[in-house]
């Protein structure tokens, strides 16, 4: 059952996007050579607590952190733990929160120093994919249609591997609600698209094969291959003629150019027109 949100309540949602950009922004501020995964799963846990909500990765299925931190291979639902962050290390930071009984839950992409050209062009083409997904996201319109997008980008035009396992989601008074959004399908297929449905959009792109795993922990999926795979993740919602981006990447990019540590991927802009 898909569940469409009124004006106020799109609002108090807003809200609960925005401090999972804020939480990511101290994150982007944050990272260093030499830091564990596990302090900064610490920083985002007490940050989210100062600020009215509560973690809701924390104990979602049993999973034991407030954050997913996935590096390099990993995929998505990394433990953060005692590993060290180094020179040309790529972490995709996830991250849910719940505030005013409202769920936000977005992710991005961030890598330590220099990635190759062939990392660095893998990340700015993922979070576009988003962007393309995200032009699609408007009433009339098809999850297909988004799914698609996301896949041409990616998969047709790059020749990357779109993750199958692992889809978007509704989002609302809970983590997970219908419909399923996956990063692959046919234009014009799926539950038709009307304003105020929330969705988390989230590619999950790999540079090799798109086979995955998960290890033996339960959670942790890595690329089958071992090559690094890219993670980004918006919370909006669908409006008439321009979707409604909830969470705000523009505070993040700017605390990732102020970090002399990372490498910044540039900014995309959402273009109206996605019929
Ligand atoms: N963004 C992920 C998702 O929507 C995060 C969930 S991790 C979990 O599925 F720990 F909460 F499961
Ligand atoms: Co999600």
């Amino acid at each position: 059952m898909m569940i469409y949100k009124t004006a106020e309540e799109i609002e108090l949602m807003r809200q609960s996007a925005l401090l999972v950009s804020k939480a990511l922004t101290e994150v982007a501020l944050f990272l260093k050579p030499g830091i564990t995964t596990f302090s900064i799963d610490k920083m985002i846990s007490e940050f989210i607590r100062d600020n009215q909500a509560i973690p809701s990765f924390l104990n979602y299925h049993g999973y034991p952190y407030s954050s997913c931190i996935s590096v390099n291979d990993v995929v998505v639902h990394g433990f953060p733990g005692k590993n060290e962050l180094k020179d040309g290390d790529i972490i995709s930071v996830d991250i849910g929160v719940i505030r005013n009984g409202w769920h936000g839950d977005h992710a991005y992409t961030f890598a330590i120093g220099q990635p190759g050209k062939e990392v660095s062009e893998l990340i700015q083409v993922t979070k576009e994919s988003l962007y393309k997904g995200i032009e699609k996201a408007i009433a009339g319109n098809r999850i297909g249609d988004i799914s698609f997008a996301i896949q041409e980008h990616t998969e047709k035009k790059y020749g990357y591997g779109v993750v199958r396992e692992l889809v978007g989601h509704g989002l609302g008074r809970s983590l997970h609600e219908d419909p399923q959004v996956p990063n692959y399908g046919k234009r014009g297929s799926g539950p038709k698209l009307k304003e105020g449905l929330v969705l988390a959009i989230e590619p999950m792109i790999n540079l090799g094969k798109r086979d995955v795993y998960t290890e033996e922990d339960g959670w942790t999926v890595r690329t089958k291959d071992g090559k690094p795979s890219v993670h980004f993740e918006h919370d909006i919602c669908v409006q008439k003629g321009k979707a409604d981006i909830l969470s705000d990447y523009s505070i993040i990019e700017e605390a990732e150019q102020a970090n002399p540590n990372l490498f910044s991927s540039h900014p995309v802009k959402l273009f109206d027109g996605g019929h």
